[in-house]
């Protein structure tokens, strides 16, 4: 087996990129690792005490290597020029305009990386694609890498896909359930294997062709939102039934075929990847003319938009149709625990349709500011409709604040949204919460966290999603 690389630079400095590169660095002393990104803020952040994403245990792994053999920088070029391996790990939002607007991937930053490597490199580059990418995409890298000005540049390109979860980043890259390596060139899989393979058992570190490794991100993700999917759906069935949701996901995932893992109902799965990785396979379903495969997934994200609609819609039926000039205490902004993440979080859709309905709105979570909230509402309100209506902007301006803890949030309110399942929200006195607040009060919980029957005890009115 050929020398492992010594010098690596990855492009996009996000929640992938910085916490593999982190780990990478962490596990491989002798390997310089250069992360590299456009936005300056974020590379600063990078730099500092304060780094620009929440992740249990990532300040240890990240103090371990900064400045060792870990760096953090804006210029690209440069960790372009000195690197052996290349990764791109670059944001692959959907698409917002043209052909494919609304499910196709937008593969604008990835071709630019593409791009700039082809301008910057001189010698040998492993070019490995770590973004979640449409199948081929490998085929459009190496055309453009094929346009690379200096004729001594040579390249093998791979993919590479990142299966960490927010909020268990470290956990997963310590120990991932697998490493999935899909190339041409068997020399540039082993160099890319050789330096994984320092901490990761070979046995999980799997090697395919570039169009497996591609498409089993997009399946792989696809696969676990059908199982939430299809467990919030059988929550509304519950709730019309009598059957408790929780016994049912028990009562199945006892079973070795089906596995308890993925089977919590909730108001709706969150994060910037599953819905994001879903429509992209339904757009490359249809683009391959396969409706009847398109139509099978898409539902997965028509099943998902129709729980979070239907928790705020228990929200206002159970308080007597109306919420209008009611204070609602949300309880957790973030897409799960453990993440500062709010990209896609069931949260911000409630919160909209609260804010409709003319709710007031007490918003507490422990790693999402007021500005982050009002960030990702006047997102989703704007590009529902293309302009922000000066109704929304006052909605958001007049009916929003944040509060410094659960408890202080609850005080004068109607109700408790639990929208994310921070481990601190258990931990709470709800006795004190129940008499600051005002009766009959209620609490929805979207997580099913919080022990029903208890709080049913103290005098709260209780709607825990898929129970009667
Ligand atoms: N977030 C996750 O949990 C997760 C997990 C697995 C895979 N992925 C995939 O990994 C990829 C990255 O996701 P993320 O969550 O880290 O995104 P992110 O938005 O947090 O980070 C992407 C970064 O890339 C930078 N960037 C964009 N274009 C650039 C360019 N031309 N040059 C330099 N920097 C550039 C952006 O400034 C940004 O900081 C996506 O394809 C995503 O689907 C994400």
């Amino acid at each position: 087996m050929s020398e492992p690389s010594t010098k690596i630079c990855c492009i996009g400095a996000g929640y992938v990129g910085g916490p593999t590169m982190a780990m990478i660095a962490k596990q491989c002393p002798d390997i310089e690792v250069n992360v590299v990104d456009i936005n300056e803020s974020r590379i600063a952040a990078w730099n500092s005490d304060l780094l620009p994403i929440y992740e249990p245990g990532l300040d240890e792994v990240v103090k371990e290597a900064r400045g060792r053999n870990l760096f953090f920088s804006t210029d690209v070029s440069a960790a372009i020029k000195s690197a052996d391996m290349i990764f791109i790990s670059v944001n692959t939002p959907t698409k917002t305009f043209g052909i494919g607007t609304g499910r196709a991937a937008n593969l604008e930053f990835v071709e630019k990386c593409a791009r700039e490597i082809a301008l910057h490199a001189d010698g040998h580059k492993i070019v490995i694609e770590k973004s979640t990418l449409p199948v081929r995409t490998a085929e459009a890298v190496k055309r453009i890498l094929s346009s690379a000005s200096n004729e001594n540049a040579t390249f093998d390109v791979l993919s590479n896909p990142e299966f960490l979860a927010e909020g268990t980043a470290v956990e997963d890259l310590l120990a991932p359930d697998r490493v999935l390596i899909g190339g041409e060139s068997q020399e540039a899989i082993d160099r890319l294997a050789a330096v994984y393979g320092r901490w990761v058992n070979p046995e999980n570190i799997l090697k395919t062709n570039l169009w497996s490794s591609e498409l089993s991100k997009l399946t792989a993700n696809a696969f676990l939102a059908q199982r939430v999917s299809s467990i919030n759906a059988i929550s509304a069935l519950c709730e019309a039934t009598g059957a408790d949701v929780d016994e049912v996901a028990n009562a199945i995932g006892t079973d070795s075929r089906i596995g308890p893992k993925f089977l919590k109902s909730s108001v709706g799965f969150g994060g910037s990847c599953f819905q994001k990785d879903i429509l992209n396979l339904v757009y490359l379903c249809e683009h391959f003319g396969l409706p009847e495969v398109a139509a099978y997934w898409e539902q997965v994200v028509l099943m998902n938009d129709y729980q979070k609609r239907r928790f705020s819609t228990a929200v206002v039926k159970t308080m007597f149709n109306t919420v209008s000039d009611k204070k609602i205490a949300i309880w957790g902004f973030a897409f799960k625990k453990d993440t500062n993440d709010t990209r896609e979080s069931p949260a911000i859709y409630v919160c909209r349709d609260l804010l409709e309905e003319r709710a007031r709105l007490t918003i507490y979570d422990p790693k999402v500011s007021l500005e982050q909230v009002k960030q990702e509402l006047v997102y989703l309100m704007t590009s529902e409709n293309g302009t922000l209506s000066e109704k929304h902007r006052q909605l958001i301006d007049e009916n929003v604040e944040v509060a410094d803890s659960a408890s202080a949030a609850t005080t004068g309110a109607h109700a408790i949204a639990v929208l994310t399942e921070w481990d601190e929200f258990k931990d709470i006195d709800f006795h004190s919460v129940y008499s600051s607040m005002k009766k009959p009060a209620f609490l929805f919980d979207g997580r099913n966290l919080l022990d029903r029957e208890k709080l049913s005890k103290i005098g709260f009115e209780v709607y825990a999603t898929g129970k009667s």
